[in-house]
């Protein structure tokens, strides 16, 4: 793998990026700064924000890269929809057998411009609703997703990439991600 390239908005997906490549060895670069640094056609594990259930980058990075694998960075607590359903049949592989993630991010609603800080604060209610429907049948995990939507908060976790990095330590990979995953929310 040549290189983790990523997009990030508010610093999670970046913040992953740089932990990824200090236990991987392998660079962390902006899909800025890898224009620069890569080749057409290189290999690179591509980690992109979830917003409104598109990858952030992604497409643009497969028009350029090899994509072995995406780590797709959302607040929602795991990927849902088609996608995951698949990826789970498959082991954790999309159809044209790249490995596909989901990391946990975090909502700093200071440092978004207004519209996205409008698109989400409708995301926001509706999710409060939501959980303070279901009473004590809400999960924690719906809990915190709701209190994260209500102030904000950071659900970064060093340890949700033990996964990657023992798929990293699996390689060299030849599975290639050819499509946009839709995530739904
Ligand atoms: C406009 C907007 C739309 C979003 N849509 C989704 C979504 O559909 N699903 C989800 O899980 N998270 C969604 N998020 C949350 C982000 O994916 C999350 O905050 C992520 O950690 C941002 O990463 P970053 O800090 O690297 O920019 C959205 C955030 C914004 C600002």
């Amino acid at each position: 793998m040549k290189a983790i390239v990523y997009t990030s908005q508010t610093g999670h997906t970046q913040r992953y990026a740089r932990m990824l490549s200090e236990r991987t060895g392998v660079p962390a670069w902006s899909a800025k700064e890898a224009r620069e640094k890569l080749q057409r056609g290189d290999e690179i594990f591509y980690m992109g924000w979830l917003m409104a259930g598109d990858v952030k980058g992604l497409q643009s990075a497969m028009d350029r890269y090899t994509v072995r694998g995406v780590a797709i960075v959302g607040i929602s607590p795991q990927g849902n929809g088609d996608l995951w359903t698949e990826a789970r049949i498959n082991n954790g592989y999309s159809d044209s057998g790249g490995r596909l993630f989901y990391l946990q991010g975090g909502y700093a609603p200071e440092k978004l411009g207004f519209i996205h800080r409008m698109m989400m604060k409708s995301m926001a209610t509706s999710v409060i609703r939501q959980v303070a429907a279901k009473g004590d049948g809400a999960t924690d995990q719906e809990r915190q997703m709701a209190e994260v939507f209500r102030s904000g908060g950071d659900l970064v976790r060093p340890e949700a990439l033990d996964e990657i990095v023992q798929w990293f330590r699996e390689g060299p990979h030849d599975g290639v991600v050819k499509s946009v995953p839709k995530v739904e929310f």
